[in-house]
């Protein structure tokens, strides 16, 4: 089996040296990156390309980083069990709406940065259509299953490397679309991760937010309360999709014994947009009583509603996306 390059081609020259201004280049060396101004290398680390420098030490609570990073080393998400054959990993995409309408609405031959991606299980389906994609996370555990996967499938386009999300070693304006999706909220402040993740959006290129919904969550924070005495059972996901006890294991650990997250509005992820100049596109599910459900696009321009429509779509998802993790997406766009 041949080795493939652990960051492509097409994504190495959107990378650069971590902490380092736009104007450093990264080349592969054996074994580890290269910046090719100063010479300083960053070697591999478990086998997976290491650019991880710390959250800035004066940031208040970067302990959150550190306790978010252990957490997820222990419990890489998601598991891959049943998924190891690249065939298997897209079935899945294409049954997940979500995924589905994201590929449909990237296209082809784009270059994608996806911030947390854990295992890296969409950035290998989002490389489908000839685009080229670029996985970062914080996890080596969960990074390397990324690689795993990559290797054993010979997935040239995706590529991984650890990085922090609030001091990422990816040039400016050098991605066609960013995705972070489930992490901010992992993260000690996630307006501030969102303005780090959007500098390396393109003028003209796309960004996609998930989060977790503070009226939607609170279901989940019951059950938090609940599941060490009635056990897993109560959470819908452990009894309509995980008949493997270590897969239900993790998605369990994740949603009731995460060590940190945050909930939020579709109106604070739009003062987000508004503050980073970052233009509304959509929001999935989609804002009750706008054409955002009409639209084929998920990337579509679609009405934002009012704030009363907002709050209504928000009570209404207590009904559907709260048995499964409570993520809504917000999509905008950064202007040309
Ligand atoms: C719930 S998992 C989501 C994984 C994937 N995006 C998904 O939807 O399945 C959250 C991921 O965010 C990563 N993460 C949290 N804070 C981060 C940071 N500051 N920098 C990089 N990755 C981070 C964690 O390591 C973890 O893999």
């Amino acid at each position: 089996m041949v080795t493939q390059p652990p960051i492509s081609d097409k994504i190495l020259p959107a990378l650069k040296a971590p902490g380092a201004g736009n104007d450093t280049d990264l080349e592969l060396i054996d074994g580890g990156l290269q910046c090719v101004q100063t010479g300083e290398t960053f070697m591999d680390a478990n086998g997976v390309p290491s650019l991880f420098a710390p959250t800035d030490p004066n940031a208040d609570q970067t302990d959150v980083t550190t306790r978010i990073k252990s957490f997820y080393e222990e419990y890489p998400f998601p598991n891959y069990d049943g998924l190891q054959e690249f065939g298997d990993l897209v079935n899945l995409g294409y049954s997940s709406q979500f995924s589905k309408d994201l590929l449909r609405a990237i296209g082809s031959k784009k270059l994608i940065l996806e911030c947390g991606c854990g295992t890296g299980q969409l950035s290998h389906f989002l490389q489908l259509n000839n685009n080229q994609v670029l996985g970062i996370d914080m996890s080596l555990g969960s990074l390397g299953l990324a690689v795993e996967h990559k290797q054993r499938n010979q997935l040239a386009r995706s590529s991984f490397a650890q990085m922090n999300i609030f001091s990422l070693a990816v040039k400016d304006e050098s991605m066609d679309v960013v995705i972070s999706h489930g992490v901010l909220h992992h993260t000690f402040d996630a307006r501030r991760a969102f303005m780090q993740i959007i500098k390396k959006v393109k003028p003209g290129g796309i960004v996609v937010v998930g989060l977790y919904n503070s009226i939607s969550r609170i279901p989940t924070w019951v059950r938090s309360k609940f599941i060490n005495v009635l056990g897993s059972n109560i959470d819908y996901v452990v009894r309509n999709h995980f008949r493997d006890a270590r897969k239900a294991d993790i998605w369990v650990k994740d949603q009731y014994f995460n060590p940190h997250e945050t909930w939020h509005s579709i109106d604070e992820v739009m003062d987000w947009f508004k503050e980073g100049g970052i233009e509304y596109r959509n929001c999935r599910p989609a804002i009750m009583g706008t054409n955002g459900e009409d639209l084929p696009g998920m990337f579509d321009k679609s009405l934002p509603g009012s704030k009363y429509q907002r709050i209504v779509t928000q009570l209404s998802w207590l009904t559907s996306i709260a048995r499964e993790g409570t993520l809504f997406d917000v999509i905008g766009r950064k202007p040309e």
